[in-house]
């Protein structure tokens, strides 16, 4: 039986991509829509490209946020996903959504929590003059970016590095330790326990994204 994702995103969708490639080469993944927030971006354009539904359901100022909320918890659950995967989604959903896929959502924080949270992970830890940062894949709960950690990986900081380029880098980690997680969330489903499908963290080797 194959395990649903719907994927959230809102921008490039590289991570999207290797949820794509990942669900092209193991049929127990499968994503069964992409949802943006926004109209145009590229990962709707990698979706539509391998026939992936898409939803598009923008929020704008003055929206009721509650609203927007209900609604995208609605169409997430029109496709009744195994898991949400929120992948570069820059909105924090609700009350609503978490009511209903709480515990089955998780995130990707390019940055190793609790350090760093926020719009700017690589931006604050480039300022803030750490050597070592890297990616945190957690699970989503009501605060920002403070969901049980499910596995995390660590990258060097470079001399010179900008926010793009340790960002770049992050990012290749990042899919790795995404992709490692939906896998173990995948092969844990059905088994013993629902209402355990997380883990304990992992550390994965970053050496591959490094050098
Ligand atoms: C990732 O680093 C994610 O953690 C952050 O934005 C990036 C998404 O990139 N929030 P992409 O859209 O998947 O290329």
């Amino acid at each position: 039986m194959s395990f649903g994702l719907v994927v959230l995103v809102s921008g490039t969708g590289t991570l999207l991509q290797a949820l794509i490639d990942a669900s092209a080469a193991d049929p127990e993944v499968q994503i069964l829509a992409v949802v943006s927030d926004r109209p145009g971006v590229s990962a709707l354009d990698r979706a539509e490209a391998v026939q992936i539904p898409t939803v598009v359901h923008p929020y704008r100022r003055g929206d009721d946020r509650a609203r927007w909320d209900a609604e995208l918890t609605a169409a997430v659950a029109d496709f009744a996903p195994d898991l949400v995967v929120s992948a570069g989604f820059m909105k924090l959903v609700g009350p609503a959504f978490l009511g209903r896929f709480g515990g089955r959502m998780i995130n990707t924080h390019p940055a190793l929590l609790p350090a760093f949270p926020g719009m700017h992970g690589p931006r604050d830890a480039l300022a803030h003059g750490v050597k070592i940062t890297g990616a945190t894949v957690f699970m989503v709960d009501d605060g920002v970016d403070t969901g049980q950690i499910l596995a995390q990986a660590a990258v060097e900081v470079y001399d010179g590095d900008t926010v793009e380029s340790l960002h770049q880098r992050i990012k290749v980690v990042e899919r790795d330790l995404l992709l490692a997680s939906v896998r173990r969330l995948a092969s844990r489903a059905g088994t013993a326990d629902p209402n355990q499908p997380s883990f304990s963290s992992t550390t994965m080797n970053p050496r591959g994204a490094n050098h």
